[in-house]
């Protein structure tokens, strides 16, 4: 039986198997810029942030449809239960769909279809965060949240995600205010690829719930300090610090270090089928590449509700 858990840092486009994203391709006439399953794998081989993103936002050209949503979304789940995932907080990009034509609306009633089937059929429970794109304007982030008034009631958060250097969290100031008065709860990446300044700029000037990596912290003492006072959750995601080369090997990766230091650490995918696992995988590899120990790790499953949007007594049926 794998370990209950709660998943809160999920992107739900990077659960994008290359097997789905052929059999959509087809499905839409799409034609992609790869041969076959085996040539678009061999391509995840990233050299940074941005070059995963290039390809991310390229391959997302297949999903065009509510049922593409559904469908998707429904993959993820089924992947997810079996890992142990009792309940998952999914981001979702509007502004990556939106700027192909895809009608916001397609986007979240074919993501709720699946989340609204997911409880019955998987036994998972869900919450959506819509996310801004930080490499794009403010402007556009506000139009993304006016053009999300008619769904709200499917969203629970909104979050900052894309090209962390260069783009900080005080450029959406204006439309995390906007969000909280509409009685969304926040979150922010900070602290991925950009320094960790943008993890107190997330706190200090978006009032960020939760820290979305925030591995850079680590370079920060007094940082560190504030976040383990505060218990700020921080959603860590090793394999994409691996794949996206953040760090060198995930034997240095700082998850142990961070957890004794007093930071309230949860574990993730990122984007699964990306990084090379889910995160039952990511739980096994950070186990055998840091030596956790079976404590450390039901600490992980633990703080991984606790860091969740959930209620108490449904925090409390999840687990
Ligand atoms: N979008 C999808 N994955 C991301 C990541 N690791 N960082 C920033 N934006 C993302
Ligand atoms: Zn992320």
């Amino acid at each position: 039986m794998p370990l209950p858990k709660a998943e809160l840092h999920l992107h739900i486009e990077g659960t994008l198997e290359p097997e789905l994203a052929f059999a959509l391709a087809a499905r839409n006439g799409v034609t992609l810029p790869f041969k076959d399953t085996e040539e678009l794998r061999r391509a995840y081989d990233f050299r940074d942030l941005q070059s995963f993103l290039d390809l991310y936002y390229g391959l997302m050209a297949v999903l065009r449809t509510e049922d593409d949503f559904a469908e998707l979304a429904d993959a993820y789940l089924t992947r997810a239960a079996a890992q142990g995932v009792r309940h998952a907080e999914i981001f979702f990009d509007p502004q990556a769909h939106t700027a192909r034509g895809v009608p916001i609306g397609t986007v979240i009633e074919g993501l709720a279809t699946a989340l609204d089937a997911a409880e019955r059929r998987h036994g998972v429970s869900t919450r959506l965060i819509m996310c801004f794109l930080r490499d794009q304007s403010a402007d556009s982030a506000l139009e993304t949240l006016e053009s999300a008034k008619p769904h709200l009631h499917r969203i629970t958060a909104v979050g900052l995600d894309s090209a962390e250097a260069g783009n900080p969290p005080s450029k959406f100031r204006e439309v995390y205010e906007a969000a909280a008065a509409l009685g969304l709860r926040k979150v922010a990446h900070a602290g991925e690829e950009g320094p960790a300044a943008y993890v107190r700029e997330a706190l200090d000037v978006l009032g960020v719930e939760r820290i979305d990596h925030g591995l850079r912290c680590m370079e920060d003492p007094e940082l560190v300090e504030r976040l383990a006072r505060e218990r700020v959750p921080l959603t860590l995601c090793p394999l994409s610090n691996l794949r996206l080369r953040v760090i060198d090997l995930l034997e240095e990766h700082p998850l142990a270090r961070m957890m004794d230091a007093g930071l309230f650490c949860t574990v993730n995918s990122d984007d699964p089928a990306y990084f090379g696992g889910y995160v039952g995988d990511t739980f096994h590899a950070v186990r055998e590449a840091l030596g956790l120990s079976e404590d450390r790790l039901r600490e992980l499953a633990r703080n991984s509700f606790e860091a969740s949007f959930l209620e108490d007594d449904e925090e409390r049926r999840a687990r």
